[in-house]
């Protein structure tokens, strides 16, 4: 297998545990030249993951670097100490962390509501400090999921896009049952608003073209019991999260195990058919249309630019003009 033969590097977000790491796993796996950076905010939960993805797949180059999502200041610690390693060229970026909180709300490091924060702010901002480092062919890729589309009947609340400082900065510090669960589908759908976006921008730029192409896309992993993501949900519903909704893997096709979408979301990043596919919405392995909200390209514009405020962003900092 791998033995540091690496000729590419990725770095996917949130890969500890769940979804991230059985996507790493499998581009271990695939064994293609990789280098996987695993990149979590916890330093002895990131070097478990390395160590049993080299264990059961026998593939060594991989990595863990610390990542805050919920804090700028680690975000650009991170972006600084992985432009000053030399790592082979990046080809990859899996925005895959995702946090969902349902008792009360919390707040990143800089104050904002962190299912925002994290969710979509703390990877707009890795994404544009890195995105100078992105060498072609490359591939940007924000999980998202079905909870974003009303018309998928997933059970959660709808998605409610507001303002951008607004989502930033709620008013309602109490939440009910619903508040925490509508954030968590609205933060979805603004990984889909930044997927077109980010497209549409390195399209206009002349970043991404047919020669050198640097593709963004978004993908959905279906509902995956069992995952790490209900940690915030109270004991009964975590009981059943855990133990008795995986059973629906059996008899729901739209219900997943984070093995079965880990290897739809690498197959994203490994298919040689994908190579200049860009602004998709990937349901698993399917090709879809996202919701009809997810288009509105107003939104996503407003988005964009106050993202650009709330993360303070400088025009040095990336190489996309702002
Ligand atoms: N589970 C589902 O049913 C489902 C359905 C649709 C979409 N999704 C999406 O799939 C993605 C992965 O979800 P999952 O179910 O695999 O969740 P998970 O098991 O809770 O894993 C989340 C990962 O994100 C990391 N993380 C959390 N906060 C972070 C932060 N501030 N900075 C950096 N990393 C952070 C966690 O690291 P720690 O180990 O440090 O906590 C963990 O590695 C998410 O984007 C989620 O929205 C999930």
């Amino acid at each position: 297998m791998g033995y540091n033969m690496a000729n590419k590097t990725v770095i996917i977000t949130g890969s500890s545990v769940g979804l991230g790491y059985e996507c790493a796993k499998n581009i271990a796996r695939a064994n293609e030249g990789w280098f996987i950076i695993i990149a979590s905010r916890n330093k002895e939960r990131n070097l478990i993951a390395v160590d049993s993805i080299k264990k059961e797949t026998g593939y060594d180059d991989i990595e863990q670097m610390e990542l805050d999502l919920a804090s700028f200041q680690s975000v650009r610690k991170f972006a600084t100490e992985f432009k000053a390693k030399s790592y082979s060229p990046l080809q990859g970026i899996i925005c895959n962390a995702g946090v969902h909180y349902k008792k009360e709300t919390v707040l990143t490091k800089d104050g904002i509501e962190a299912t925002f924060g994290v969710n979509h702010l703390g990877h707009f901002l890795l994404v544009n400090l890195l995105l100078e480092k992105m060498t072609p062919p490359a591939r940007i890729i924000f999980v998202s999921s079905d909870v974003h589309d009303p018309t998928n009947k997933t059970g959660m609340p709808n998605p409610k896009y507001q303002k951008p400082y607004d989502m930033a900065f709620p008013k309602d510090k109490i939440i009910s049952e619903s508040t925490g669960p509508m954030r968590y589908s609205t933060s979805k759908l603004c990984n889909i608003y930044c997927t077109y976006e980010l497209s549409g921008r390195l399209n206009q730029q002349g970043i991404n073209t047919k020669q050198k192409p640097i593709t963004v896309n978004a993908f959905n992993p279906g509902m995956m019991p069992g995952s790490g993501l209900a940690r915030d949900y109270n004991s009964f519903s975590r009981f059943m999260w855990k133990y008795i909704l995986p059973v629906l893997t059996l008899i729901k096709p739209e219900v997943k195990t984070t093995k079965q979408s880990g290897k739809a979301l690498a197959r994203l990043l490994l298919d040689k058919e994908l190579i200049e596919t860009t602004s998709k919405y990937f349901d698993g392995y399917k090709e879809k249309t996202s919701s009809i909200d997810s288009y509105n390209k107003e939104n996503a514009l407003e988005l964009w630019e106050e993202s650009v405020k709330l993360v303070n962003l400088k025009q040095e900092e990336t190489i996309l003009k702002l």
